[in-house]
């Protein structure tokens, strides 16, 4: 089973990562808990150059073809092989992440990530994603608060740079892609505490799990 997790910076769908591992084990399923970019050696530097702020030139077409390029290299060493063996993916941003970033946000052309996206991750969907949703001054207060408090670093700061406009579009990006695929995301009020959160993730989980056992 392949399980995303997709939101707005400052959404706190990392801080929920382990709380949804922990349920998942608990249900007997062996789980890959895993990110893009950067999951593995290769996309970690790839990584590195995507969220460098001292990398503001760098095009649209590059960025793009950067996150597929990680995209590639995680499927191959992580994300295929362990759907393979039967284990529970659980992911920290994926394609929809492009669609909406580079798409909505960054305007480049739909179909063109729509034709990159079908050779990479090609016929891969996820099974399920939550979406976190938020409004995206208060997920931007709270990167930047990350920041300063040295819990995210300087270096990984380039799209926190960018404007509320930008972030405005890529929540309004997220929220339409959820409608277009209502069976496949569930979206969370990420306003809410993270107690809440967790139980509201659990409930839908416990759903999606019953539904599959049908
Ligand atoms: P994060 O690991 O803290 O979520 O940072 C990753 C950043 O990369 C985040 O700002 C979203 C952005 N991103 C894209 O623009 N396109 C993509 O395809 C992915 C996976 C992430």
């Amino acid at each position: 089973m392949f399980i995303t997790l997709e939101g707005i910076e400052g959404s706190g769908k990392t801080t929920q990562m382990p709380i949804i591992v922990q349920f998942l084990k608990s249900k007997g399923h062996e789980v890959v808990m895993t990110r893009e970019p950067g999951a593995t050696e290769i996309g970690q530097k790839i990584r590195s150059i995507l969220l460098d702020p001292e990398n503001s030139t760098i095009s649209p077409l590059c960025e793009l073809l950067l996150y597929a390029a990680d995209r590639a290299q995680h499927l191959d060493h992580i994300v295929l092989p362990s759907l393979e063996a039967g284990k529970t993916v659980l992911c920290d941003r994926f394609a929809d992440a492009t669609t909406v970033y580079q798409g909505a946000a960054r305007g480049i052309d739909p179909l063109l990530i729509k034709d990159i996206h079908a050779v990479v991750p090609g016929n891969l969907k996820p099974h399920l994603t939550f979406l976190f949703d938020l409004d995206p001054k208060t997920g931007l207060a709270r990167t930047f608060d990350a920041l300063a408090h040295g819990e995210r670093g300087h270096k990984e700061s380039r799209f926190e740079r960018e404007s509320l406009d930008f972030h405005h579009r890529v929540r309004q990006g997220y929220l339409a892609l959820a409608r277009q695929e209502r069976d496949r995301f569930v979206v969370v009020d990420a306003s809410l505490s993270r107690d809440e959160i967790s139980g509201n993730i659990i409930a839908e989980l416990e759903k999606f799990l019953f539904i599959q056992h049908l």
